[in-house]
This record gives C-alpha cells, sequence and structure tokens, in this order.
C-alpha cells in the first residue's frame, strides 16, 4: 500500500492511527539519530553495552566457517558494527546484507561498515525488510539480526506473527538475534518517550509534516500535542498526536478527513517485553530462545533464538 493509501485507512480507523514505518523521512531519519544521543534515551546504550560484553561469546555460539548475517532495518550501521567485529575475527567468512527502507541511511551505513570492517563482503538492500528478506530468504546458513528493539513497535501478538514469518524463511541451520527492551521502571519508560528538549515530540509531528510534504496537505502543526503514554500493565507504550481543536484536513487525491478537539491518532507502540513473553513468542513460532544475555538490571536483553 502507498502512504496516501495507509494514511486514509488509517484515519478511518478508531482510534485514528498512522502506521510508524512512515516516520522515517530523511528529516525523520535525522531526528531520531538525535534521539539516540538523548540522556532519557537509555535504548542505544543498553544494547551497546550487551553488544560489546557479549559478541565475542556470541560468535561463539554460532556454526563454523561462512556466515551471512541479514539485518533487518538495519539503520545506520552503529548498532550491529560491535558484533561484525567479533564475528570477523572469529576468523569466520562473513557476508553482511544491510536490508533497510532508506536508501539514504543506507549510503551512510555502506559507508560506515565499509570503514570499520573491511574485510567482509558488503550488499545494501533497499526496501520493506519482510519483502527483501524473501528475495534473500535461500541463503544460508544466516544469521538474522534485528536490533535497536525496534520489535516493540510490534504488539505481543503482532511479534508472534513476525517470529512465524521469520521461522517460514530459515532452516535448522539459521540463527536469529533480536534485542527486547524489558520491563522497568514506568517513569524511566515514559521519559524516554517524552525528552526535556523536545526532539521526540518534533519526531513524532514530523508525521503530519511529512504529510503535508508529501500528500498536500495543509495540517497546523501548532495544533497538535505530543503524548505518550506507558501502561504498566502490558508493557505498552503508546504514542499520540491529540488535535487541539476541532479541524478538517485534504489529501491531494480531494478527500477530506476530519478530526475533534482532543481526539487521538496513535503513532507508534514501543512495547517493553518480559522473560516470560518472549519465550511465549518463541514457542509459538517454533524457536528456542537459546542463549540470552542482560543486564544486571535485567533491562534490556539479546536474545539467540535457534529453529526447532
Ligand atoms: C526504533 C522503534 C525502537 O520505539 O523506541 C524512539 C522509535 N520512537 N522514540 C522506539 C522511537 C520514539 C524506537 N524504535
Amino acid at each position: 500500500m502507498s502512504f496516501l493509501e495507509d494514511v486514509k485507512q488509517g484515519l478511518k480507523n478508531n482510534p485514528k492511527r498512522i502506521p510508524s514505518k512512515y516516520f522515517y523521512d530523511e528529516k525523520g531519519d535525522y531526528l531520531f539519530q538525535q534521539i539516540m544521543n538523548l540522556p532519557e534515551y537509555y535504548l542505544p546504550k543498553m544494547e551497546k553495552k550487551l553488544l560489546k560484553t557479549y559478541s565475542k561469546q556470541l560468535a561463539k555460539k554460532l556454526p563454523e566457517g561462512t556466515i551471512n548475517v541479514l539485518e533487518l532495518g538495519a539503520g545506520d550501521g552503529t548498532k550491529i558494527v560491535i558484533l561484525l567485529k567479533a564475528l570477523i575475527n572469529d576468523t569466520k567468512k562473513l557476508n553482511y546484507f544491510s536490508l533497510d527502507i532508506s536508501e539514504s541511511v543506507l549510503r551512510s551505513n555502506e559507508q560506515f561498515i565499509k570503514s570499520k570492517v573491511p574485510n567482509l563482503n558488503y550488499e545494501a538492500v533497499a526496501g520493506d525488510y519482510l519483502n527483501s528478506l524473501l528475495k534473500y530468504s535461500k541463503i544460508e546458513p544466516k544469521l538474522l539480526v534485528f536490533l535497536g528493539a525496534n520489535i516493540g513497535n510490534y504488539d505481543l501478538k503482532e511479534a508472534q506473527k513476525f517470529f512465524k514469518f521469520l521461522r517460514s524463511n530459515c532452516t535448522l541451520n539459521d540463527s536469529l538475534l533480536v534485542a527486547f527492551d524489558l520491563k522497568k521502571n514506568p517513569r524511566e519508560i515514559l521519559a524516554a518517550y517524552d525528552d526535556q528538549a523536545g526532539i521526540t515530540k518534533e519526531f513524532n509531528l514530523n508525521l503530519l509534516k511529512r504529510i503535508n510534504l508529501e500528500l498536500g496537505s495543509n495540517i497546523k502543526l501548532e495544533s497538535f500535542a505530543h503524548f505518550p503514554n506507558y501502561n504498566p500493565v502490558n508493557g505498552e507504550t503508546n504514542s499520540y498526536l491529540i488535535s487541539l481543536e476541532d479541524q478538517e484536513f485534504k489529501f491531494n487525491d480531494g478527500s477530506v478527513f476530519q478530526i475533534e478537539k482532543f481526539e487521538a491518532i496513535q503513532t507508534e507502540v514501543s512495547k517493553k517485553y518480559t522473560l516470560k513473553e518472549i519465550n511465549q513468542i518463541a514457542e509459538s513460532s517454533d524457536f528456542e530462545l537459546s542463549f540470552k544475555f542482560t543486564d544486571s538490571n535485567n533491562s534490556y536483553l539479546l536474545g539467540l533464538f535457534k529453529p526447532v
């Protein structure tokens, strides 16, 4: 579906919603880079520390010989570089396939990875990573990698579906590495999505800016508020844009939408998982969680899954 179709369908929904994958235009990529450097946004720091501490051990858990790493949603390459270095030092022949929806991000990815790990074979694959994986699923043995707690954009049911899809593109020789942000102090979680500097607000509002730019709308950005909310029961952070007035906006195909004062548009789910749920996901998709690496507070988890 096109951006226009996805947005129109999402706005017909109750509650109104816009898929979070549309955050990432050039401006959105840039704002997300800034988010990753925010003091409140703890996720990349935790992930980096775990990768630094455990990449060597992780490399030992993979089959000998050539390894094909397929990273889904690779971004700028800074997440995976530590792992790639460990894999190549483990005398493995390394092929790295970098899958991402953003071509501009893939250009920095290529430059960065090639400069940091010059001995690997590099291939950039632009496009929706689910479609790209279908095309590359014959490659074996592979390590599928999904870092950055991107799995949080799926709720529990969707995560199960996603794992089943990954499993259907794996053989018994393959492995899967996924990073999960875990449930923790609700205030710490909420602060990560409501930073003092207002970058996350700008990131959220950029979605409407993109609609204005690409779909010919004239939405007033000042008439929307950024509102993140963490539910400690199901572990979901939901980010919303709240309309501050009754308003109407149109798209370049002539269609018109109304939104009421204080009505919400849901823009993102960032789910925080429990170990129990992670095991549940594995079980329901014919994977087993064969190794897990966490920090001493159990705040973040790297899970290595094997097909069963
Ligand atoms: C890239 C999906 C992991 O949900 O934490 C950061 C995106 N949104 N701040 C997340 C995001 C607002 C991020 N993920």
